[in-house]
């Protein structure tokens, strides 16, 4: 038998330690909350995507009714993107949240399924994306989405040649 340890490595910076770039993607998942439909469980959340070609693509999580028809913010940002602009790749996301009393003070973390979603963009282009996850306290900065997925299941022993 044998443990095996996993880590990930994460900076943890304030808003104003962030370059102008950075900032500039947090601030519009902050402005992007706004854009949800969170009818059913009230949380708010804003997603920005730094494109290749320097074009910001947003998202919100759109809620519906019937629970599973609804989409978080990160999946909406990023499926417009491959379809809009199939031919850039996303460089950096950022993502944003409040509840009813406001930014959430720690980092969002986006669920599994938006963590899978973003490591198979990776992927597809070549190319890491790097995630701000913001906070009031502080915003969370990983190098690569698969920085948050680790073991992620690339799907390479899918296809047998
Ligand atoms: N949600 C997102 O949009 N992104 C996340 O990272 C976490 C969760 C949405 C889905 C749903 O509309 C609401 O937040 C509550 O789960």
């Amino acid at each position: 038998m044998k443990n095996i340890q996993l880590t990930i490595d994460l900076e943890y910076k304030k808003l104003e330690e962030l370059n102008e770039q950075e900032r500039r993607l947090v601030d519009m998942a902050i402005r992007a909350t706004e854009r949800s439909y969170a009818k059913y469980s009230h949380f708010s959340v804003g997603a920005a995507l730094l494109l290749s070609d320097g074009e910001i693509v947003i998202g919100a999580n759109q809620e519906n009714a019937a629970f599973p028809s609804g989409l978080c913010a990160e999946r909406t940002a990023l499926f417009a993107a491959q379809v809009q602009k199939p031919e850039q790749s996303v460089e950096m996301i950022a993502i944003a949240a409040r509840n009813e009393n406001g930014l959430l003070d720690n980092p969002i973390t986006p669920c599994g399924a938006c963590r899978q979603v973003m490591v198979e963009i990776e992927e597809r282009y070549h190319r890491p994306m790097k995630t701000l996850l913001y906070g009031t306290k502080g915003v969370y900065i990983a190098k690569s989405s698969k920085d948050l997925l680790p073991l992620s299941f690339i799907g390479d022993d899918m296809i047998v040649e």
